[in-house]
């Protein structure tokens, strides 16, 4: 069981209330001009991704109090817990192994007594040789051709996961397979795969952990009638639909043979689940080799985060800021700006695995918290971003903490890209930390030759106040081991501020009432009667829904 401690009457926290009060005047042009060494003094490297923390609100002072509150919090108990297989989820009275199916260790990861390593290597040891059959050709659909194209379908971790480190590698997508990703009710989504495909050549990965969430199921049904339709058998099936899941008896109801079940387990949260055979979209499009760099990466990350006190430990750095700017200085929200177009799904990724993780509202003794939790998280790849929200993160009203992400190297040969975009991952922390002062603006204006009269109605415009705080991390390339680190960094990162929060991360009942009532309302749709059983507008939707559907 995770400890159950209100962060609010800890002894750190009262002094870090204090703290805040001394420092939260301090801009960051006067913590750089007070030290020249603060780039040395907050950054770190793992392998090569430097993680540089210097463009934060804090010192010293600020780390270590951070650090009492994780020591008062007991943060270590709590990761030893995790690792230990320890059931963490206690609301769903489950365990979170996710780091186990990365392991690379020969020590056995143990869950009830028992390890759980050989069942992962033997699920592991599968996809490889699936996607091996599939990548070389060697499986062929009913007609005898090899597969060109694989359709996942799944949703939210089932889906979003494989998606994002698809779109992240996209240098090392294997020749002649293509990977689609559907996820959306929304009938689009899936007509919209299927129509340039040929069902001859394509195989369909339904990834569910549950096997009974509705967008899964629906879009797996309607994939397997447009199979049949291609003059297929009820038997050709097996050549062109395996499923990706921890429910045996629904799979075998689906009609999918078991041995083309790749499964997973009850300790796998879904957000938490592309290092398990949800990952077998990416084997086969990647290829397993690529998958398993991946693996390695996060489990590199794993060690760093289980070993390292809090002076040294990114993540818990990381998560740390998080709670300071959430907690301290009013921040809601925390965009995540990656210069990589290749991560163009990286925020939408965390975005679940932060807000479904830690957007909770009781606490561990099932209390209302008295403190905010998880912030908004959003972003999107830059440059593109600067020419859309990056306004409103300079001079709106609000605080908004941004992570930009960049690689030095392109996989792409073309330098003047790579080095322009980087420029303004540079350019952008700089002025972020920066800004613009009223008499460098003036400057500005005057050196343009306006006249003292547009200067004064022009220059509140130009001022930029800086001081937005930034974390910037950057490595060499965005290979499958720094993908790998970077990911298991950020899920690291949730789940200590989950502890902080005394929380917990790994469940997501509020997902639930919308599902129940969407059950609910599905039966009411299929006729014209009025429906008044629900408030004055749910009722006025649904009523001008069917005016409008059974119009005639
Ligand atoms: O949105 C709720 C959720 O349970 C997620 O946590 C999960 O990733 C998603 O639905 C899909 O669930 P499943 O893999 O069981 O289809």
């Amino acid at each position: 069981m995770l400890p159950k401690i209100d962060p609010t009457t800890t002894n750190s926290w009262r002094k870090l209330v204090d703290h805040f009060k001394l420092e939260k005047d301090i801009h960051l042009k006067e913590r750089f001009n007070n030290d020249p060494n603060r780039f040395q003094h907050f950054s770190h490297y793992f392998n090569d991704i430097l993680f540089d923390f210097s463009k934060n609100r804090v010192s010293k002072d600020t780390m270590q109090l951070l650090s009492m509150l994780f020591d008062e919090c007991k943060i270590q108990e709590s990761i030893q817990q995790q690792f230990n297989g320890s059931t963490i989820n206690a609301t769903e009275n489950r365990a979170v192994l996710h780091t186990a199916l990365r392991n690379q260790s020969s020590n056995p990861v143990l869950f009830k007594g028992a390890d759980v390593m050989p069942d992962v290597q033997h699920v592991l040891r599968k996809m490889q040789g699936f996607s091996g059959k599939i990548i070389s050709g060697e499986w062929k659909g009913y007609v005898g051709k090899s597969i060109t194209d694989i359709v996942n379908i799944g949703i939210g971790g089932s889906d979003l996961g494989p998606l994002m480190v698809y779109n992240a590698l996209r240098p090392y997508h294997v020749n002649g397979i293509q990977c689609h990703f559907v996820s959306n009710i929304d009938g689009a989504h899936l007509a919209e795969t299927l129509e340039p495909l040929n069902p001859k050549t394509t195989l369909f990965i339904i990834a569910s952990k549950t096997f009974t969430t509705q967008e899964t199921m629906t879009n797996a049904n309607f994939a397997r009638d447009w199979f049949l339709q291609s003059n297929a058998k009820s038997q050709d099936v097996s050549k062109h639909f395996v499923a990706v899941s921890t429910n045996r008896t629904k799979v075998k109801e689906f009609g999918i043979d078991p041995d083309n079940m790749f499964e997973f387990w009850d300790w796998v949260g879904g957000r938490y689940s592309l290092w398990s055979a949800i990952g077998l979209s990416l084997c086969c499009g990647l290829g397993y080799d690529t998958f398993n760099d991946l693996l390695s990466g996060a489990y590199d990350m794993d060690v760093h985060f289980r070993t390292q006190a809090f002076d040294k430990n990114i993540p818990l750095q990381m998560a740390a800021l998080g709670i300071w700017y959430v907690n301290f200085h009013g921040a809601e929200s925390e965009a995540i700006l990656p210069y990589s177009q290749n991560l163009d799904r990286f925020a939408a990724y965390f975005q679940q695995g932060n807000m479904e993780s830690n957007g909770k509202s009781v606490n561990r003794s099932g209390d209302e918290v008295s403190y905010q939790t998880g912030p908004v998280i959003w972003g999107e790849p830059g440059t593109n971003g600067q020419h859309a929200f990056y306004q409103l993160i300079h001079q709106g009203t609000r605080l908004i903490p941004c992570d930009f992400i960049g690689f030095v190297d392109s996989p792409y040969a073309m330098d003047d890209h790579q080095s322009k975009l980087l420029s303004n991952f540079f350019a952008q922390t700089e002025a972020m930390l920066k800004g613009k002062t009223k008499s460098e603006a003036m400057a500005e204006l005057e050196a343009i030759g306006l006249s003292t009269e547009e200067i004064s109605s022009l220059l509140p415009f130009k001022i930029f106040k800086g001081n937005i705080p930034t974390t910037s991390i950057l490595a060499e390339t965005l290979d499958p081991k720094t993908l790998g680190s970077l990911i298991a960094c950020y899920e690291h990162k949730i789940f200590a501020q989950g502890v902080i929060w005394n929380i917990y991360s790994y469940d997501q009942w509020g997902v639930e009432l919308g599902k129940q009532l969407a059950g609910q309302i599905l039966p009411e749709l299929q006729n014209s009667n009025p429906s008044e059983k629900h408030d004055s507008s749910t009722n006025g939707l649904i009523n001008y829904y069917k005016k409008l559907k059974f119009r005639q």
